[in-house]
């Protein structure tokens, strides 16, 4: 598609909480083991928010560097969006809490969920003002603290989720480059693989609720396992088709970091040798929503992403929800 404004990613900035959570922590807690965490999920610790902090307390922090990184004020931002599962509370949304905090006066802002996919959700909402006219720039935040739905009484579950929050600024520019095009996907029929059950208007939280522990995730992890790796790849094979780009041409896979097993089978499918993916999960496990924007900024900031590389970002996640996005980074390097 010929555009007359490109979606450039002009900022980026990320914020994780400094309370490490261990493998040999976990192990404390349920039946489990370092060796087994490590060989199934690639996992070696998580990061956990500390009770007095909410997402929008991250996301603020991480959307202030983004801004810093673009070189523009709060109040220049047409829009903030931000994708999460792990709200600051129902409303008013956690967007609007962080244009307070930012002080970004000329923006409008709202929250979107799609669980772990959200962020390239967001990312494509984003583009899309941009890309439009309609705004000049967007802030896109995914952020999510797992840690607060997740049951540290379910070996199958509590050992994969931590907290985190990763924002980028979209910019409108005549150049071409910056997004170029992302697929997106879901499939509510497989919802109940993956799911907080209680919380909302269907299961309202009630003490019955509370002691069956349905405000907490709930998963078949194997089903899940199998229809990331299947979507993930028929969303990357779409997406390089609608924009005519080959794999042989992509510099970085940066993909939901759920699971080192997942990615590594999907990277071997799309045939994108190992030192083209890049994965931080050891340290910070399953950020959700945050996962795909905290990679982008550290794999930056270690100066491994650069200008004019193209890079594919591959997400899953609840609902069932998918997403796949290319973009050419335009990023300087850090000096
Ligand atoms: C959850 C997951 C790590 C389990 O790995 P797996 O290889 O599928 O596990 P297996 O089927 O080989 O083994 C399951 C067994 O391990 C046990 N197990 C589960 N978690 C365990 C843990 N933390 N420690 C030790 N044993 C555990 C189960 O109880 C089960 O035991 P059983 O066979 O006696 O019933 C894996 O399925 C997975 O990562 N799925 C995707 C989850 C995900 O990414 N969700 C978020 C998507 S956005």
């Amino acid at each position: 598609m010929n555009k007359t404004i490109s979606a450039f990613i002009s900022g980026i900035g990320s914020e994780v909480p400094a309370t490490v959570i261990t493998n040999e922590d976990l192990a404390q807690l349920v039946d489990t083991s370092d060796e087994w965490i490590r060989s199934r999920t690639g996992i070696q610790a998580r990061r956990q928010a500390s009770p007095e902090l909410a997402a929008s307390d991250l996301a603020t922090i991480a959307g202030q560097r983004a801004l810093e990184t673009a070189g523009i004020n709060a109040d220049e931002l047409g829009a903030i969006i931000v994708a999460t599962s792990t709200p600051d509370m129902v409303f008013p949304s956690t967007g609007c809490v962080i244009q307070k905090n930012l002080q970004a006066t000329n923006a409008f802002a709202y929250d979107l969920s799609d669980a772990c996919s959200g962020f390239l959700f967001a990312l494509s909402n984003g583009s899309q003002y941009v890309e439009s006219g309609m705004c000049q720039h967007v802030l896109v935040i995914g952020v999510d603290l797992m840690t607060r739905i997740t049951d540290f009484q379910d070996r199958n579950t509590c050992v994969l989720f931590g907290d985190g929050a990763g924002a980028v600024v979209i910019s409108g520019s005549k150049e071409t480059g910056g997004v170029l095009g992302t697929q997106l996907g879901t499939d509510g029929r497989f919802g109940e693989i993956l799911q907080v059950p209680a919380g909302g208007s269907r299961m309202p939280l009630t003490e019955e609720n509370f002691s069956e522990r349905k405000q907490f995730i709930h998963m078949n992890g194997s089903e899940v396992f199998k229809l990331a790796v299947r979507s993930m790849e028929q969303a990357a094979l779409q997406l390089l088709d609608h924009t005519g780009v080959s794999l042989k041409d992509i510099d970085w896979l940066v993909p939901h970091q759920a699971n080192k097993r997942i990615i590594e089978t999907l990277g071997k499918r799309l045939q994108i040798p190992g030192e083209r993916v890049f994965m931080n999960l050891q340290h910070y496990g399953n950020m959700s929503a945050a996962s795909i924007p905290v990679a982008l900024d550290e794999a930056w900031r270690k100066g491994l992403i650069l200008p004019d590389q193209l890079i594919l970002m591959l997400a899953f996640g609840g609902g069932l929800t998918w997403g796949a996005s290319l973009a050419k980074w335009s990023l300087p390097p850090q000096s």
